[in-house]
């Protein structure tokens, strides 16, 4: 496995992989990874036949409060990790490679990315479609993977990809989950232990959900009313939204006709952490 932080020399790389006939999957990350990306990559390993990775703390797409500055670096382990799944090339770029000082470009998609965490996190998005696009540009992949954890991000970026005609088709992979359905996330190592078995809680909220939607009495905003129900009864978890809403345009579901996914965002202590799960209506 090669491992690279030059753009330049990630480009020519896979310029030469492509003339050699080569497929080319592409799995972008912020590092500190898991199960979760090990699935990105192992995915991408059976897809395609040239697999580049990217690890990038992207600073611009976290806000002035967030967690930039202490986000974990665990280069070396992703790298192992990595190694083991199979890619063949790492992408690992210092910021000034990324983001030179006078750069004015954005890359926005819009109604997508104002709802639900785009409302929480302003200018998030932005960050996120900007460094997907450079990170495209850079790497050239015929297939990109995401995880569905991020559900608004791998739907903002199918939109961006479709807009900009983005030559590459975009992979969502399932959630990875620990025994007690916590989603993973390297966000969760925030957590102290009492806070880590309060956070199972959320995907409890999204089981009952999904039970719900098996009683065909119940309207998308009712089965919502029983998420928001459950996570406020537990002391230490702080609901931001718990939804319903359309797979594809991220609007509030009216009525059972549509596809649903549910939604949450809730703070325990002070780790933020998302989750969903497709509907079943029957
Ligand atoms: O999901 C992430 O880890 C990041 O948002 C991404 C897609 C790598 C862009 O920085």
């Amino acid at each position: 496995m090669i491992v690279q932080s030059s753009p330049a020399e990630v480009l020519k790389a896979i310029r030469a992989a492509r003339r050699a006939g080569k497929t080319v999957g592409c799995v972008p990350t912020m590092g500190v990874l898991h199960a979760g990306h090990v699935s990105l990559v192992e995915r991408a390993r059976t897809e395609c036949d040239f697999v580049v990775g990217t690890i990038f703390v992207n600073p611009t797409q976290f806000g002035p409060n967030e967690d930039f500055s202490k986000y974990p670096r665990t280069l070396e382990a992703d790298l192992e990790m990595c190694r083991h799944a199979g890619a063949d090339l790492m992408f690992t770029p210092q910021t000034a490679s990324m983001y030179s000082g006078d750069a004015q470009t954005i890359v926005r998609v819009t109604k997508l990315a104002t709802v639900l965490e785009g409302a929480h996190r302003p200018g998030h998005f932005d960050g996120v479609s900007t460094v997907v696009t450079k990170l495209f540009n850079i790497t050239e992949p015929d297939r990109a993977y995401f995880g569905q954890k991020d559900y608004q991000q791998q739907l903002i970026i199918r939109r961006m990809v479709v807009d900009l005609d983005q030559p590459v088709e975009i992979v969502t992979c399932p959630i990875v989950r620990e025994a007690d359905g916590l989603a993973m996330s390297s966000r969760n190592r925030y957590l102290s232990t009492e806070e880590r078995s309060r956070a199972g809680q959320i995907s409890q909220a999204l089981r009952l959900a999904q039970q719900s939607a098996g009683e065909p009495q119940l309207l998308p905003q009712e089965i919502a009313g029983r998420m928001v129900a459950h996570l406020e009864s537990i002391a230490g978890i702080e609901l931001q939204y718990a939804v319903i809403a359309d797979t594809q345009t991220l609007e509030p579901l009216v009525d059972r006709t549509g596809q649903g996914v549910a939604l949450i965002a809730a703070r325990v202590g002070t780790t933020r952490l998302i989750d969903n799960e497709v509907l079943q209506f029957r």
